[in-house]
């Protein structure tokens, strides 16, 4: 992931023959679509598509249910000019965290001021309940702390500082503005805040790798957008992020066998993670998070 890639990339969209038009051009806003979430581009008007394919740099996805596109579009009522992905690209499928992140740079050149993430992530705080929206507050970027951090290499100074600050990463005045968007919808209440886990996958955790994750503070965990902040806010760009809970893990030690136990005492068997079952639970309730996305552009 160059400079000179990035710069590519920019001229095919800008100035390519499937150029964008002027209006398009200079989002303010970026969207990462986390699995089953990518319904929120049927909602953009005067849309222009890039397959990931056309786009110098850009890897290939390979997991099933993530399309891969660039959409650019008006979104909101107050027709804001957004940069969507539907699709991104996860550590597990065997990229550099470089590449899994080069779009959140081109999103940079591009004029991206707020990057909305969003993704489907595994509940670990009783709590929270599957369909529930957490905004992440903060995360825990064990694979960053431990060796693997998409500014590993060096500085790309054109976009930030040798050692960005993760203090400051989930910007607190839109995290308001997700509850104030909430409250317009008249939703019901699902609304949560919480720490997200970045763990690499794709094998899901252990019970014990659930109990070290809730011990050490997390409420839920999954298998992307960490590093997308990381280097989002290497570039200055100012952050939002939402975890739909697609599924609670397995914490108990044993196998319980009664019917009236609650949910997280109940057998093993029932409680297993599942890719089926992330997608179906996204599919359910993402109609309100593309929604509450919707109204969140107007309000940035
Ligand atoms: Cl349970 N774990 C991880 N790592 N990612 C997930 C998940 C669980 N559920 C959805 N995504």
């Amino acid at each position: 992931a160059t400079l000179k890639d990035l710069q590519s990339a920019l001229s095919f969209l800008t100035t390519g023959a499937k150029a964008l038009p002027e209006a398009l051009s200079k989002p303010k806003v970026g969207i990462v679509c986390g699995s089953g979430l990518g319904g929120l581009v049927n909602v953009m008007r005067e849309k222009v598509e890039f397959p990931y394919s056309d786009i110098p740099g850009f890897v290939n996805s390979t997991v099933a249910g993530h399309a891969g596109k660039l959409v650019f579009g008006l979104l909101g009522e107050t027709n804001v000019p957004t940069v969507c992905m539907v699709g991104r690209f996860h550590y597990y499928e065997g990229f550099a965290l470089t590449q899994t992140t080069y779009p959140i740079r081109l999103m940079s050149l591009l004029g991206v001021e707020t990057l909305i993430v969003t993704n489907a992530a595994g509940g670990l705080n009783p709590a929270f309940q599957i369909g529930d929206v957490c905004i992440i507050e903060d995360h825990i970027n064990l694979p960053g702390m431990t060796g693997n951090n998409p500014l590993i290499g060096p500085n790309m100074a054109e976009f930030g500082p040798r050692f960005p600050p993760m203090s400051d990463a989930y910007c607190p005045r839109l995290r308001r503005l997700v509850y104030e968007a909430a409250k317009k919808l008249t939703v019901p209440k699902f609304l949560h805040e919480g720490i997200y886990a970045f763990v690499s996958g794709p094998s899901y955790e252990s019970k014990a790798e659930c109990r070290f994750l809730k011990m050490v503070g997390a409420d839920v965990v999954g298998m992307s957008t960490v590093p997308e902040v990381v280097v989002a806010r290497h570039c200055g760009i100012k952050v939002v992020g939402l975890s739909l809970v697609t599924n609670r893990v397995v914490v108990h030690r044993e196998i319980r066998s009664d019917p009236d136990a609650p949910a997280e005492e109940r057998p093993v068997e029932e409680m297993i993670a599942s890719h089926e079952e992330v997608l179906e639970a996204a599919d359910a309730r993402a109609r309100d998070l593309q929604t509450l996305v919707n109204h969140l552009v107007d309000m940035i």
